[in-house]
Protein backbone atom coordinates (compact mmCIF):
# COMPACT_ATOMS: atom_id res chain seq x y z
CA UNK A 1 0.00 0.00 0.00
CA UNK A 2 1.36 3.19 -1.28
CA UNK A 3 0.85 6.95 0.79
CA UNK A 4 -0.97 8.65 -1.64
CA UNK A 5 -1.27 12.76 -1.63
CA UNK A 6 -4.63 14.23 -3.34
CA UNK A 7 -3.77 18.06 -3.14
CA UNK A 8 -7.04 19.00 -3.44
CA UNK A 9 -11.41 17.76 -3.66
CA UNK A 10 -11.60 15.33 -6.80
CA UNK A 11 -15.57 15.15 -8.67
CA UNK A 12 -17.64 11.65 -7.01
CA UNK A 13 -15.99 8.75 -8.08
CA UNK A 14 -12.55 10.07 -9.24
CA UNK A 15 -10.78 8.53 -6.50
CA UNK A 16 -11.73 4.97 -7.39
CA UNK A 17 -9.10 3.90 -8.96
CA UNK A 18 -6.43 4.81 -5.98
CA UNK A 19 -9.79 2.95 -3.17
CA UNK A 20 -9.51 -0.57 -5.56
CA UNK A 21 -5.91 -0.21 -4.83
CA UNK A 22 -6.11 -0.08 -1.57
CA UNK A 23 -3.34 3.04 -1.10
CA UNK A 24 -3.46 5.00 1.29
CA UNK A 25 -5.22 8.81 0.66
CA UNK A 26 -3.76 12.01 2.24
CA UNK A 27 -6.37 15.00 1.51
CA UNK A 28 -7.42 17.55 3.15
CA UNK A 29 -11.18 18.09 4.32
CA UNK A 30 -11.59 21.65 2.30
CA UNK A 31 -10.49 22.19 -1.11
CA UNK A 32 -7.80 25.30 -0.42
CA UNK A 33 -5.25 25.03 -2.54
CA UNK A 34 -1.54 24.58 -0.66
CA UNK A 35 0.51 27.13 -0.20
CA UNK A 36 4.29 26.44 -2.00
CA UNK A 37 5.47 25.83 1.91
CA UNK A 38 2.42 23.50 2.82
CA UNK A 39 2.89 21.89 -0.49
CA UNK A 40 6.75 20.53 0.54
CA UNK A 41 5.31 19.92 3.74
CA UNK A 42 2.92 18.13 2.90
CA UNK A 43 4.74 15.62 -0.12
CA UNK A 44 7.31 14.52 2.68
CA UNK A 45 6.73 10.83 2.39
CA UNK A 46 4.25 10.11 0.24
CA UNK A 47 5.04 8.04 -2.86
CA UNK A 48 2.13 9.60 -5.37
CA UNK A 49 0.83 13.12 -5.65
CA UNK A 50 -2.29 13.79 -7.72
CA UNK A 51 -2.50 17.22 -8.29
CA UNK A 52 -4.75 20.16 -9.99
CA UNK A 53 -3.39 23.00 -12.69
CA UNK A 54 -3.35 25.23 -9.24
CA UNK A 55 -0.50 23.31 -7.81
CA UNK A 56 2.94 24.22 -9.32
CA UNK A 57 5.26 21.10 -8.70
CA UNK A 58 8.39 22.59 -8.87
CA UNK A 59 12.00 21.61 -8.37
CA UNK A 60 11.90 22.92 -4.80
CA UNK A 61 8.73 20.28 -4.22
CA UNK A 62 10.36 17.41 -5.92
CA UNK A 63 13.20 17.71 -3.69
CA UNK A 64 10.76 17.60 -0.22
CA UNK A 65 9.56 14.26 -1.79
CA UNK A 66 12.37 12.02 -0.87
CA UNK A 67 9.89 8.87 -1.97
CA UNK A 68 7.67 10.19 -4.53
CA UNK A 69 7.19 8.05 -7.31
CA UNK A 70 4.56 9.51 -9.43
CA UNK A 71 2.48 13.04 -10.14
CA UNK A 72 -0.71 12.74 -11.71
CA UNK A 73 -1.71 15.69 -13.14
CA UNK A 74 -5.32 16.30 -13.33
CA UNK A 75 -5.39 17.79 -16.44
CA UNK A 76 -4.03 17.36 -20.03
CA UNK A 77 -1.96 21.07 -19.96
CA UNK A 78 1.00 20.20 -17.02
CA UNK A 79 2.88 23.68 -17.62
CA UNK A 80 2.27 23.46 -13.97
CA UNK A 81 4.76 20.42 -13.42
CA UNK A 82 8.46 20.81 -14.09
CA UNK A 83 8.44 17.14 -16.01
CA UNK A 84 12.49 17.92 -16.68
CA UNK A 85 13.09 18.03 -12.83
CA UNK A 86 10.81 15.28 -12.36
CA UNK A 87 12.03 13.35 -14.54
CA UNK A 88 15.47 14.11 -13.58
CA UNK A 89 14.46 12.89 -10.10
CA UNK A 90 13.34 9.18 -11.91
CA UNK A 91 9.66 10.75 -10.73
CA UNK A 92 7.00 9.87 -13.69
CA UNK A 93 4.15 12.11 -14.50
CA UNK A 94 0.52 11.54 -15.89
CA UNK A 95 -1.90 13.70 -17.39
CA UNK A 96 -5.39 13.07 -19.03
CA UNK A 97 -4.64 13.55 -22.60
CA UNK A 98 -7.88 12.47 -24.81
CA UNK A 99 -10.86 12.34 -22.34
CA UNK A 100 -11.74 16.30 -22.38
CA UNK A 101 -11.37 17.03 -26.27
CA UNK A 102 -14.79 16.95 -27.12
CA UNK A 103 -16.62 19.03 -23.99
CA UNK A 104 -13.56 21.95 -24.01
CA UNK A 105 -14.19 22.00 -28.16
CA UNK A 106 -17.79 22.57 -27.17
CA UNK A 107 -16.59 25.21 -24.79
CA UNK A 108 -14.47 26.88 -27.29
CA UNK A 109 -17.22 26.96 -29.69
CA UNK A 110 -19.52 28.46 -27.32
CA UNK A 111 -16.76 31.47 -27.13
CA UNK A 112 -16.69 31.73 -30.32
CA UNK A 113 -20.39 31.92 -30.75
CA UNK A 114 -20.89 34.32 -27.81
CA UNK A 115 -18.03 36.61 -28.71
CA UNK A 116 -18.91 36.85 -32.47
CA UNK A 117 -23.00 37.18 -31.46
CA UNK A 118 -21.90 39.82 -28.24
CA UNK A 119 -24.11 37.61 -26.25
CA UNK A 120 -22.39 38.54 -23.24
CA UNK A 121 -23.00 42.43 -23.90
CA UNK A 122 -26.62 41.75 -24.46
CA UNK A 123 -27.57 39.68 -21.49
CA UNK A 124 -25.75 42.59 -19.17
CA UNK A 125 -28.09 45.35 -21.18
CA UNK A 126 -31.25 42.87 -20.65
CA UNK A 127 -30.47 42.62 -16.57
CA UNK A 128 -29.42 45.93 -16.03
CA UNK A 129 -33.15 47.40 -17.38
CA UNK A 130 -31.11 48.82 -20.10
CA UNK A 131 -32.65 47.33 -23.14
CA UNK A 132 -35.24 49.54 -24.01
CA UNK A 133 -36.76 47.68 -27.48
CA UNK A 134 -36.05 45.66 -30.42
CA UNK A 135 -33.72 48.07 -32.56
CA UNK A 136 -32.23 46.93 -36.36
CA UNK A 137 -29.07 48.80 -35.43
CA UNK A 138 -28.11 46.92 -32.20
CA UNK A 139 -26.09 44.38 -30.74
CA UNK A 140 -24.75 43.63 -34.06
CA UNK A 141 -22.18 41.00 -34.14
CA UNK A 142 -20.36 38.73 -36.82
CA UNK A 143 -22.08 35.53 -38.40
CA UNK A 144 -19.71 32.40 -37.58
CA UNK A 145 -21.76 30.36 -40.07
CA UNK A 146 -19.42 30.45 -43.03
CA UNK A 147 -16.54 32.42 -41.58
CA UNK A 148 -13.33 30.91 -41.96
CA UNK A 149 -11.56 29.27 -38.72
CA UNK A 150 -8.18 29.86 -38.09
CA UNK A 151 -6.33 27.31 -35.46
CA UNK A 152 -3.27 27.33 -34.16
CA UNK A 153 -2.47 24.07 -32.75
CA UNK A 154 -3.96 21.37 -34.53
CA UNK A 155 -4.04 18.57 -32.20
CA UNK A 156 -7.00 16.69 -30.55
CA UNK A 157 -8.82 19.87 -29.21
CA UNK A 158 -8.25 21.68 -32.27
CA UNK A 159 -9.69 18.83 -34.72
CA UNK A 160 -12.63 18.47 -32.08
CA UNK A 161 -13.12 22.28 -33.00
CA UNK A 162 -12.35 21.52 -36.99
CA UNK A 163 -14.81 18.84 -37.14
CA UNK A 164 -17.99 21.42 -35.15
CA UNK A 165 -16.83 24.07 -37.73
CA UNK A 166 -17.67 22.10 -40.94
CA UNK A 167 -20.89 21.80 -39.54
CA UNK A 168 -21.53 25.97 -39.36
CA UNK A 169 -20.07 25.69 -43.08
CA UNK A 170 -16.71 27.49 -42.02
CA UNK A 171 -13.55 27.19 -43.84
CA UNK A 172 -10.79 25.57 -41.44
CA UNK A 173 -7.27 26.80 -41.88
CA UNK A 174 -4.65 25.52 -39.16
CA UNK A 175 -1.09 26.05 -38.35
CA UNK A 176 1.46 24.23 -37.01
CA UNK A 177 5.08 24.19 -36.59
CA UNK A 178 5.78 21.51 -38.53
CA UNK A 179 3.96 20.40 -41.92
CA UNK A 180 0.36 18.14 -41.09
CA UNK A 181 0.22 17.90 -44.64
CA UNK A 182 -3.25 17.60 -43.90
CA UNK A 183 -5.70 20.32 -46.17
CA UNK A 184 -5.68 23.82 -44.52
CA UNK A 185 -2.07 23.68 -43.29
CA UNK A 186 -0.69 27.50 -42.89
CA UNK A 187 2.83 27.56 -42.46
CA UNK A 188 2.73 31.11 -41.43
CA UNK A 189 1.08 32.42 -38.95
CA UNK A 190 0.84 35.77 -39.73
CA UNK A 191 -0.94 34.97 -42.84
CA UNK A 192 -3.26 32.26 -40.54
CA UNK A 193 -4.54 35.39 -38.81
CA UNK A 194 -4.96 37.56 -41.75
CA UNK A 195 -6.92 34.97 -43.76
CA UNK A 196 -9.34 34.28 -40.38
CA UNK A 197 -12.47 35.65 -39.25
CA UNK A 198 -12.24 33.64 -35.95
CA UNK A 199 -8.95 32.66 -34.51
CA UNK A 200 -8.65 29.80 -31.98
CA UNK A 201 -6.00 28.94 -29.73
CA UNK A 202 -5.40 25.40 -29.26
CA UNK A 203 -1.23 25.14 -27.98
CA UNK A 204 0.40 23.74 -25.08
CA UNK A 205 1.79 26.44 -23.26
CA UNK A 206 5.59 26.24 -23.36
CA UNK A 207 8.72 28.57 -24.29
CA UNK A 208 7.49 28.88 -27.87
CA UNK A 209 4.00 29.68 -26.94
CA UNK A 210 4.68 32.08 -24.48
CA UNK A 211 2.64 35.36 -25.99
CA UNK A 212 2.62 33.55 -29.22
CA UNK A 213 -0.16 36.21 -30.03
CA UNK A 214 0.96 39.78 -28.85
CA UNK A 215 0.75 43.24 -30.43
CA UNK A 216 2.29 41.85 -34.08
CA UNK A 217 -0.15 38.99 -34.34
CA UNK A 218 -3.15 41.09 -32.97
CA UNK A 219 -1.85 43.82 -35.50
CA UNK A 220 -1.85 40.91 -38.24
CA UNK A 221 -5.55 40.27 -37.79
CA UNK A 222 -8.42 41.25 -39.02
CA UNK A 223 -10.39 44.26 -37.48
CA UNK A 224 -13.67 42.09 -37.87
CA UNK A 225 -11.86 39.14 -36.27
CA UNK A 226 -12.46 37.05 -32.94
CA UNK A 227 -9.82 35.39 -30.79
CA UNK A 228 -10.63 32.79 -28.29
CA UNK A 229 -8.39 31.35 -26.20
CA UNK A 230 -9.30 27.98 -24.53
CA UNK A 231 -5.26 27.03 -23.95
CA UNK A 232 -3.45 28.57 -21.51
CA UNK A 233 -3.64 32.25 -20.56
CA UNK A 234 0.21 32.90 -21.06
CA UNK A 235 -0.03 32.44 -24.80
CA UNK A 236 -1.77 35.80 -25.28
CA UNK A 237 -0.11 38.80 -23.92
CA UNK A 238 -3.33 39.80 -22.04
CA UNK A 239 -2.32 44.11 -22.14
CA UNK A 240 -2.29 44.08 -25.97
CA UNK A 241 -5.34 42.44 -26.44
CA UNK A 242 -6.90 44.54 -23.83
CA UNK A 243 -5.45 47.98 -26.24
CA UNK A 244 -6.29 45.92 -29.47
CA UNK A 245 -10.00 45.35 -28.13
CA UNK A 246 -10.34 48.70 -27.02
CA UNK A 247 -9.42 50.23 -29.44
CA UNK A 248 -11.66 48.23 -31.92
CA UNK A 249 -8.17 47.00 -33.75
CA UNK A 250 -10.22 43.18 -33.39
CA UNK A 251 -13.41 43.01 -33.37
CA UNK A 252 -13.98 40.42 -30.18
CA UNK A 253 -12.13 38.17 -27.55
CA UNK A 254 -13.42 34.90 -26.08
CA UNK A 255 -11.65 34.16 -22.93
CA UNK A 256 -11.41 30.95 -20.70
CA UNK A 257 -7.93 31.25 -19.38
CA UNK A 258 -5.67 33.93 -18.15
CA UNK A 259 -2.37 35.13 -17.84
CA UNK A 260 -2.44 34.55 -13.47
CA UNK A 261 -5.85 33.12 -12.58
CA UNK A 262 -7.48 33.54 -10.79
CA UNK A 263 -5.98 37.42 -11.34
CA UNK A 264 -7.73 38.86 -14.62
CA UNK A 265 -6.19 41.83 -16.51
CA UNK A 266 -8.40 44.95 -15.86
CA UNK A 267 -7.96 46.33 -18.85
CA UNK A 268 -10.02 42.98 -20.25
CA UNK A 269 -12.13 43.12 -17.45
CA UNK A 270 -12.95 46.72 -19.13
CA UNK A 271 -12.93 45.57 -22.92
CA UNK A 272 -15.61 45.75 -24.90
CA UNK A 273 -17.03 43.22 -26.89
CA UNK A 274 -15.15 40.53 -24.69
CA UNK A 275 -16.24 36.87 -23.10
CA UNK A 276 -14.89 36.00 -19.97
CA UNK A 277 -15.05 32.95 -18.38
CA UNK A 278 -13.59 30.82 -15.23
CA UNK A 279 -11.49 28.35 -17.01
CA UNK A 280 -14.44 26.07 -17.25
CA UNK A 281 -13.06 24.89 -20.73
CA UNK A 282 -13.08 20.84 -19.52
CA UNK A 283 -15.95 21.63 -16.80
CA UNK A 284 -18.86 18.87 -17.51
CA UNK A 285 -19.62 16.01 -14.89
CA UNK A 286 -18.57 13.32 -17.19
CA UNK A 287 -15.39 15.09 -18.31
CA UNK A 288 -14.26 16.45 -14.81
CA UNK A 289 -14.48 12.82 -13.49
CA UNK A 290 -13.20 11.27 -16.39
CA UNK A 291 -9.91 13.30 -16.10
CA UNK A 292 -9.79 12.80 -12.53
CA UNK A 293 -10.03 8.79 -12.33
CA UNK A 294 -7.35 8.74 -15.24
CA UNK A 295 -4.28 10.81 -13.49
CA UNK A 296 -4.84 8.52 -10.56
CA UNK A 297 -5.16 5.16 -12.31
CA UNK A 298 -2.17 6.55 -13.70
CA UNK A 299 -0.47 6.69 -10.53
CA UNK A 300 -1.72 3.73 -9.46
CA UNK A 301 -0.16 1.73 -12.77
CA UNK A 302 3.38 3.58 -12.11
CA UNK A 303 3.18 2.47 -8.11
CA UNK A 304 2.60 -0.89 -9.51
CA UNK A 305 5.78 -0.45 -11.58
CA UNK A 306 3.69 -0.47 -15.12
CA UNK A 307 3.86 2.56 -17.70
CA UNK A 308 0.33 3.75 -18.23
CA UNK A 309 -0.34 5.35 -21.54
CA UNK A 310 -0.93 8.83 -19.84
CA UNK A 311 3.05 9.05 -19.04
CA UNK A 312 4.45 12.50 -20.33
CA UNK A 313 7.25 11.64 -21.97
CA UNK A 314 8.59 14.68 -23.29
C1 LIG B 1 -6.43 21.07 -18.93
O1 LIG B 1 -6.79 19.90 -18.76
O2 LIG B 1 -5.27 21.35 -19.22
C2 LIG B 1 -7.45 22.16 -18.80
O3 LIG B 1 -6.96 23.42 -18.84
C3 LIG B 1 -8.34 21.93 -17.61
O4 LIG B 1 -9.25 21.02 -18.07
Amino acid sequence: MARVLVTRRLPDGGLDPLVAAGHEILQRADDAPYTPDELRAAVAGVDAVVCLLTDRIDATVLDAASRLRVVGNVAVGYDNVDVAAAHARGIAVCNTPGVLDETTADLAFSLMLAAARLTSEAERDLRAARWTGWSITQYLGRDVHGATLGLIGYGRIGRAVARRATGFGMSVLHHTRTDTGEPGWVGDLHRLLADSDVVSLHVPLHDATYHLIGPAELAAMRPTAVLVNTARGPVVDEAALAAALTEGRIFAAGLDVFEREPEVHPGLLAAPRTVLLPHVGSASVATRTRMARLACSGAVAVLAGESPPNLVTV
